[in-house]
């Protein structure tokens, strides 16, 4: 008995030990799940977080004069350009962040200005490097994006006009002498692609190419681009006779292009 007994006795010690295990499991097991419910609930602040902020943007640059209820039949009152400047392209203008001129910033502007109106629309609609299209906002429509241009540049020294100027199409006889002038200077490289040229029929080639805008294509054409010669390597040929050149292929290209587009819906519908 007595030894059956010296067994089972605790010491003091264990005692303490056996108590502490027993205060504490249940503790950990508290303090494990705290820490879950508190990581979980942090992950759906940060996307409420988000959502909220989404929302705000979207709510600053909603149009003024549209109601709440979104009426289809209350017209859309466009924002002047400073409202655009503030609420979409400040976010990069107003530091100059991604290294975007600053606002402001006449020397930063100066030689952009110098390009014309034309190329700077062009760019603010249709994006230019780390410029995004339309600021990054595509609900901007053309003639806000035309008014911030116009308040931005016009903060830096230029005196513009927020005018869409649609691109003048040409005549018939106009298209009809770009021809001619392709034929006898652009042909020999155009046609064949060779030294890189962009083939009239390469659709790929010319999308981008289309989308920088008559006015880049004319200077391009003109000035000559790093492999493309100016005027095609003939100096006697004169600017107008250029122009029309690219309006030829211009008009030949958005062929190529609209083709391309046209076989690819073909074979996404099969
Ligand atoms: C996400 C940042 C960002 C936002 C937002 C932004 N821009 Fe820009 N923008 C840039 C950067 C970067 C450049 C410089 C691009 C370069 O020269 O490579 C630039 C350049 C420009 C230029 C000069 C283009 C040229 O040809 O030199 C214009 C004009 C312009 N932005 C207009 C706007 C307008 C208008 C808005 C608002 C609707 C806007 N930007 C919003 C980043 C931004
Ligand atoms: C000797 C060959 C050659 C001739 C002739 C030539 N080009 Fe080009 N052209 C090129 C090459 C190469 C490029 C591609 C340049 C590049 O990728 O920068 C090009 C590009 C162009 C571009 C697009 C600009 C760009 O950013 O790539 C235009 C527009 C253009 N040429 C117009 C003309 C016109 C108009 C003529 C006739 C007046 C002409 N070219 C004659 C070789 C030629």
């Amino acid at each position: 008995m007595a030894e059956h007994q010296e067994l089972t006795k605790t010491t003091p010690k264990e005692f303490a030990l056996a108590t502490l295990g027993g205060l504490f499991a249940p503790a950990l097991a508290i303090f494990l799940i705290v820490m879950l419910v508190l990581s979980i609930q942090s992950r759906l602040g940060e996307q409420d977080a988000e959502a909220i902020a989404d929302k705000a943007v979207r709510e600053r640059i909603k149009p003024f004069g549209v109601s709440v209820a979104l009426d289809p039949n209350v017209p859309r009152v466009e924002m002047s350009g400073e409202q655009v400047y503030n609420e979409v392209c400040a976010n990069c203008h107003g530091s100059g962040a991604l290294g975007s001129p600053k606002h402001k910033d006449a020397g930063a502007w100066s030689k952009r200005i110098a390009q014309g109106w034309a190329t700077l629309l062009n760019h603010a609609l249709n994006g230019f490097n780390k410029m995004p299209a339309r600021g990054g906002e595509p609900d901007l429509s053309d003639l806000e994006v035309a008014r911030a241009v116009a308040f931005m540049t016009n903060a830096a020294g230029a005196k513009f006009e927020p005018v869409l100027k649609k691109e003048v199409e040409p005549t018939a006889a106009e298209l009809a002498r770009g021809k001619v002038v392709y034929a006898e200077n652009c042909a020999s490289c155009h046609d064949s692609g060779v030294t890189g040229a962009q083939k009239l029929t390469d659709a790929k080639a010319w999308e981008p190419l289309l989308k920088q805008g008559k006015d880049y294509l004319y200077a391009a054409a003109i000035k000559g681009t790093l492999g493309g010669p100016a005027k095609g390597g003939n100096d006697k040929l004169s600017d107008a006779d250029t122009r029309l050149a690219v309006d030829y292929m211009v008009d030949v290209a958005r062929i190529s292009v609209a083709q391309a587009a046209k076989a690819a819906d073909k074979k996404a519908a099969k």
